[in-house]
């Protein structure tokens, strides 16, 4: 039995209380339909500012009505601190996901992104540790390495950031350690790289490449690739990103706390591979998608080249074992966005 499987164990025979922020959300909701499905109490907060009702209403007809209701939802704002204080009320564990995402998105709104990812943060990590919580883990973001050229990416070794996102959530960071230094209040921050899977938002301008790229491939339309399609990055499948939560939340040793955790696979995919690789998984489900090829446009600012994870520190520390690499990810991902699109 590895680490993850025994904690799952130990968690169904003692359930805690979660709270996920950002639970409406694709990575949030996945949390969520984790933990009630293994038995667990969850609050979950979202203001539904990206995340969608329907995201918790798929969840409920997956768990059952009986493991839903070990739910409890709360509709509020993380910029508020009272909400905050309110989800915390006698949590064992945070799960902090809510902030608006995209690098796009920043760069159109770099005060909306800041109030949401710096303000909230820092509303939830009081309320965290006023609460008196067992443990805060929170999403950060490998856009952290930011101009850092050396692959792969190790947690120590960071660049200036590319855009207003990033600094947000390095700020995150730099408050997290303030936070133990100061009040001895020790949390983990999982630097995420490219999550993808089940719910992932395909619509919007502010759309990751993997749901954006199915949904047209599967509707028979050309993606376009920014740039040569050379760019590479570490896509990560949801399920390996859920074990690195519940490690993280569970870790009983010390010395993994007040750290950051790559959280990816540790393999390197180029926009040009991912794009045959989802072309033959959509082809699968509508043989028709297997004439579909890509179009070239340029590069997107504040884009960082090419992106690989050194997850040594995860697996060392909080025993982390990607069990989906980016091919069996994206085959569950494309029967989910199939299925559902
Ligand atoms: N998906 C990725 O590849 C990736 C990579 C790096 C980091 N992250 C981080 O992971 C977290 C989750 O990302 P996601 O991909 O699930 O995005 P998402 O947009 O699907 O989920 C974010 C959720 O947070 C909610 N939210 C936003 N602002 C809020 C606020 N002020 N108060 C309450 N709720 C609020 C949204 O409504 C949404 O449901 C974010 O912190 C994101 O920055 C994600």
């Amino acid at each position: 039995m590895n680490a993850y499987t025994q904690i799952l164990e130990t968690l169904r025979h003692k359930p805690g209380t979660w709270l996920v922020t950002g639970v409406a959300g694709f990575i949030g909701s996945n949390l969520l339909e984790a933990l009630l499905g293994n038995g667990q109490r969850v609050i979950g907060l979202d203001n539904f500012s990206t995340g969608y009702r329907h995201n918790l209403d798929l969840v409920r007809s997956r768990v059952g009505d009986e493991a839903w209701s070990g739910f409890r939802f709360i509709e509020g704002d993380i910029r508020n601190l009272e909400t905050c204080r309110e989800a915390c009320r006698d949590v064992d564990f945070v799960l902090h996901e809510a902030a608006l995402g995209s690098v796009p998105r920043s760069l159109e709104d770099p005060i909306r992104t800041n109030q949401n990812n710096v303000d909230g943060f820092l509303n939830m990590l009081v309320a965290a540790r006023d609460a008196g919580v067992r443990r805060f883990v929170y999403a950060a973001s490998s856009s952290t390495y930011g101009d850092e050229p050396n692959l792969p990416k190790i947690e120590e070794r960071i660049g200036k950031p590319l855009s207003p996102y990033a600094v947000t959530k390095y700020v995150n960071e730099l408050y997290a350690r303030v936070f133990a230094g100061c009040y001895g209040f020790k949390t983990i921050g999982l630097r995420y790289f490219n999550i993808f899977g089940q719910r992932q938002d395909p619509s919007g301008a502010y759309a990751a490449v993997i749901p954006l790229w199915f949904s047209s491939v599967l509707q028979g339309k050309s993606p376009y690739i920014n740039g040569d399609g050379e760019t590479s990055r570490d896509f990560c499948y949801i399920d390996n990103c859920i074990q690195a939560n519940i490690l993280a939340a569970t870790t009983e040793n010390d010395t993994a706390l007040d750290q950051v955790y790559n959280v990816a696979v540790g393999q390197r995919t180029t926009l040009n591979e991912l794009f045959f690789l989802i072309r033959g998984e959509a082809a699968r489900h509508r043989p028709e998608a297997a004439a579909v090829e890509p179009l070239y446009r340029d590069f997107r600012a504040g884009d960082v080249r090419h992106s690989l994870a050194d997850i040594g520190k995860a697996q060392a520390l909080l025993g982390y074992v990607p069990l989906y690499d980016v091919r069996a990810g994206l085959a569950r991902a494309g029967d989910w966005y199939a299925a559902t699109l």
